[in-house]
């Protein structure tokens, strides 16, 4: 770091193998509810064809079997929308094999400006496999790779891992959105301005462990939230009734917490909280006086002495990340902790911290509220982020020039 951005390097008339994460989400009719990520890396493709290059695309989208093409998960409409976005720009989208004979041709055939747009890597379970042969067919579409999938760096896929490696002595280099996420997330790890306060919340402890163990000695403040608390209650001694509670993590929970108290880092954990009876809009509800959950209720967000406590620790810190949501903000009155506390880091913001959230939930949650603007960074990487959280390389950067 820093690493050469696909600004720094000639591309008239040269053939660029981008990895893009237009992994995006889409609804039942197959129409695109989130284009954050593909809106993002529109810098890095301009550069590319602005400047007289040939664009070739590749991405993955969901999960699929490997076992071949599935219309669900295909990267048409992603395509499509970048067509949409990039008015009077063709994009060349030749069709259901990445690495099938229309791909070969479409690349040969490519102009000097355009874009072609591989299908889904993964509906071939070479991606995911990190295959030789696979990854060498498609380094053969590129004279130059450029990562510009943050979402997507702390995975060793082909197109991630073993394509650069198959292209080595050719020019590897970072795109513009890639290099932003790394600049933020690594100042703000390594060099944090103090009170450094870290959120982390979501479904599971198990998750997060490698995270906490990282972070714990380095930060000043962990800010706990999210059924993830409910694990570390356990380990006290707290009764959590029917709350999503990982039996077998609760010996490590143990251990972080033990691991907490003889460092410099506190470690808050709930002090009271939201339940309900299901998981729904209809269920009654009920506000807890203490960390221990009733039989037979569900914590599902934190509560109103928590969030007290977590806003005080938010309003005078300096540095700012945060990982997954308090509760279950999809279904209100769950919501209210991830959202006051989103509306603390922004004041917190405006005061002057840096404030960065990382992407999947936490990150929804904030552009659902409309308050994305209010954060220094907002991260298009979840999983890659919590990876710079456990201190952990990220193979796929490490191979760029
Ligand atoms: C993501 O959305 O987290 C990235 O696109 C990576 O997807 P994956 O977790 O399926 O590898």
């Amino acid at each position: 770091m820093p690493r050469k951005t696909i600004n720094q390097i000639e591309v008239a008339s040269q053939r660029v193998l981008m990895r893009v994460d237009f992994n995006v989400p889409m609804d039942d009719s197959g129409a695109i509810t989130d284009d954050r990520r593909i809106k993002l890396a529109l810098p890095s493709i301009r550069s590319v064809i602005d400047r007289g290059g040939r664009l070739v695309l590749m991405s993955h989208r969901g999960r699929p079997m490997g076992n071949g093409y599935e219309s669900a998960l295909s990267l048409k409409p992603a395509s499509d929308r970048l067509g949409q976005m990039l008015e009077g720009v063709r994009v060349i989208f030749p069709g259901e094999d990445c690495i099938g004979d229309d791909a070969r041709k479409s690349v040969e055939a490519l102009g000097d400006g355009e874009i072609l747009m591989l299908e889904n890597l993964r509906f071939h379970a070479q991606e995911k496999a990190g295959e030789v042969n696979f990854a060498t067919r498609l380094a053969s579409f590129g004279d130059i790779y450029c990562n510009e999938a943050f979402g997507t760096a702390h995975r060793s896929d082909a197109s991630m891992v073993t394509v650069p490696l198959a292209m080595e002595g050719k020019p590897r280099v970072a795109g513009l959105l890639l290099q932003r996420e790394l600049t933020f997330l690594r100042e703000a790890i390594e060099h944090p301005k103090r009170p450094f306060v870290v959120l982390l919340g979501g479904a599971k402890v198990s998750d997060k462990i490698g995270a906490i163990h990282n972070l714990i000695g380095n930060v000043d403040t962990i800010l706990v939230g999210g059924a993830m608390a409910y694990t570390l209650l356990q380990a006290v001694d707290h009764d959590l009734g029917a709350s999503l509670v990982e039996p077998d993590k609760v010996e490590e929970a143990r251990r972080i917490i033990e691991e907490a108290k003889s460092s410099m880092t506190e470690l808050l954990l709930p002090r009271d909280h939201v339940c309900g009876k299901e998981l729904s809009h209809q269920s009654p509800v009920k506000v807890t006086d203490g960390p221990d959950i009733p039989d037979d209720w569900l914590g599902l967000d934190i509560g109103p002495l928590t969030r007290e406590a977590y806003i005080k620790k938010i309003s005078t810190a300096r540095t700012i990340i945060w990982n997954g949501p308090m509760g279950v903000f999809e279904i209100p009155p769950f919501d209210e902790g991830t959202n006051q506390l989103a509306r603390a880091i922004v004041s917190a913001t405006e005061s002057g911290a840096i404030s960065i959230v990382g992407g999947g939930d936490s990150a929804a949650a904030v552009e659902a509220l409309g308050l994305a603007n209010g954060f220094s960074h907002v991260s298009t990487g979840g999983g890659a982020s919590l990876h710079m959280l456990e201190g952990r390389k990220l193979l796929s950067v490490e191979l760029i020039d």
